[in-house]
């Protein structure tokens, strides 16, 4: 029996799993970390805090078990974000994530000025503000002294795997995310390059994701209680991280993943686009595509509304609280866009609101608003994939929001759409400790290795009465953005 370690660098912190070949986890822990919100839309992390994480958690996680066993390590983490190294490796500023909104002005240049068209035939994409392009443009225009230092760019996970190995890559599945990668092509955009002002020495080597990338290196092996005979994979995004983890490979599945952000991820074996680029069209970590739609703020606006505004950590107790009866009868709506919006409205002016209260409005209904904003958020990318007619009838379910049986019977109905949570919910993590396995050669492919070892432990189906009530709220629902679109655009 060999072990694998997959490690997920998630936005509010690191989890970290041993998994076997057989697919059985023997240990999981969790590292947080803080995130800054300089100003409002703003989003950064310290790359040292996850290196930090890294080093402590895994002599933790292996405590008690024989780590001479332990044959690999995988990572998926969140995408996009820019980390920066200078000459010397040293971090020349804060990362800016995924959920960063400062580059509205960077957004506008690339989709207006270099055009949508071009970029689309460059990338398979349009530029978004969380992508990596528009922050390396803003570094430029903001921070010249900072962008003349760069040595390397990279990803969040590529900088945990240049911490083990010293290699600097990236995998496919996430470099599709910089806006910088000829997706269908699968090589860097020398056009988009040269828009950025960089060139590609200081871009990462580009692997699939389930490619060795190298072995560890013998000091960090040494600190964190491992053989340096440990081979690292490139790994992925965390999107298709969890896509592997629930099984989600080949042609035409689905998955659905309500995390911090909230993602709904579809699979091809053949490059795949969407006409209007309201999905992304992105590598897959199993060595094909998939056309993904991206919310901001998913299980977060639950984390929001529970921890922040009503003060309690008790989530069970206020879902158990709404009164089942008024499913998709709530005269409550809740936009969802706490930090902006990307798929498919591409705003981030977009905020959170709640519309619709009355005197007899209850808490209960407004964590009811809360639970449903966010399951039609997801169903506005939904249906952006049907009406490129990819049927979504049914579809797995991982992230922390999965966890909530309530939650998962109002996604279902919301999207009208029979939902499968695996055995294992360790998406990102699990995922990365498979591409591990093939990497080490456990498996000959991440199809196979997803056969062997992911399963559904249970299925939430749509009842369609609930299905025809939630039909007509959604009507509703999809108007209240249009509504207040230039509003936020005046808030600001
Ligand atoms: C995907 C995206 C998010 C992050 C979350 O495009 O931005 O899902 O990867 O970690």
């Amino acid at each position: 029996m060999s072990f694998y370690i997959g490690i997920d660098i998630g936005t509010s912190s690191m989890k970290l799993l041993l998994m076997d070949n057989n697919g059985k986890i023997h240990n999981m822990l969790s590292k947080e970390y803080p995130l800054e919100f300089p100003r409002p839309g703003w989003s950064q992390q310290n790359p040292n805090d996850w290196k930090k994480a890294l080093l402590e958690g895994v002599p933790e996680l292996l405590k008690g078990f024989d780590a001479s066993k332990v044959a690999g390590i995988g990572a998926g983490g969140q995408m996009h974000g820019l980390v920066v190294l200078d000459d010397h490796d040293n971090i020349i500023r804060p990362a800016i994530l995924w959920n960063d909104g400062r580059t509205s002005k960077e957004v506008d240049y690339l989709n207006h000025v270099v055009g949508k068209k071009k970029l689309s035939q460059l990338t398979a994409n349009i530029a978004f503000a969380g992508f990596t392009v528009p922050k390396i443009l803003w570094m430029r225009e903001n921070e010249p002294e900072n962008f003349h230092k760069i040595s390397k760019i990279m990803l969040p996970k590529d900088y945990i795997n240049y911490v083990l190995t010293g290699v600097h890559s990236c995998d496919y599945s996430d470099a599709s995310g910089m806006l910088m990668l000829d997706v269908r092509r699968k090589c860097w955009s020398k056009e988009m390059l040269e828009i950025c002002g960089i060139t590609e020495s200081q871009m990462p080597k580009l692997f699939e994701s389930y490619e060795c990338i190298g072995t560890i290196d013998a000091k960090i092996a040494k600190k964190l209680k491992l053989p340096n005979t440990v081979k690292v994979c490139a790994g992925a995004g965390d999107n298709a991280a969890a896509a592997v983890g629930t099984g989600v490979v080949g042609l035409g599945g689905c998955n659905i993943s309500i995390g911090t952000s909230g993602t709904v991820f579809i699979t091809s074996d053949q490059f795949i686009e969407d006409e209007s680029n309201g999905l992304h069209a992105f590598a897959h970590a199993d060595g094909g595509w998939h056309l993904m739609g991206c919310m901001l703020s998913a299980a977060s606006c639950n984390k929001w509304f529970m921890e922040d505004i009503l003060n309690t950590s008790d989530y069970s107790a206020e879902q158990a609280a709404i009164d089942k009866g008024k499913l998709g009868d709530n005269h409550v709506f809740f936009l969802p866009y706490l930090m902006g919006e990307r798929s498919p409205i591409n705003d981030t002016n977009a905020r959170g609101t709640f519309i619709g209260m009355t005197m007899d409005t209850t808490r209960a209904d407004l964590v009811q608003a809360v639970l449903e904003g966010v399951a039609f958020a997801i169903r506005d990318s939904v249906e952006v994939a049907r009406n490129n007619g990819i049927p979504i009838n049914t579809s797995k379910i991982c992230g922390g929001g999965a966890k909530s049986l309530l939650w998962k019977r109002i996604f279902a109905n919301i999207l009208n759409c029979e939902l499968e949570t695996p055995v294992s919910e360790q998406g990102p993590g699990m995922g990365g400790a498979m591409l591990a396995m093939v990497a080490c050669k456990e498996y000959a492919s991440v199809k196979e290795c997803c056969k062997k070892l992911c399963h559904t432990a249970s299925t939430v189906k749509p009842e369609p009465a609930l299905v025809a009530k939630y039909e007509s709220k959604y009507q509703l629902f999809k108007k209240i953005y249009p509504a207040c679109k230039t509003l936020f655009a005046e808030l600001k």
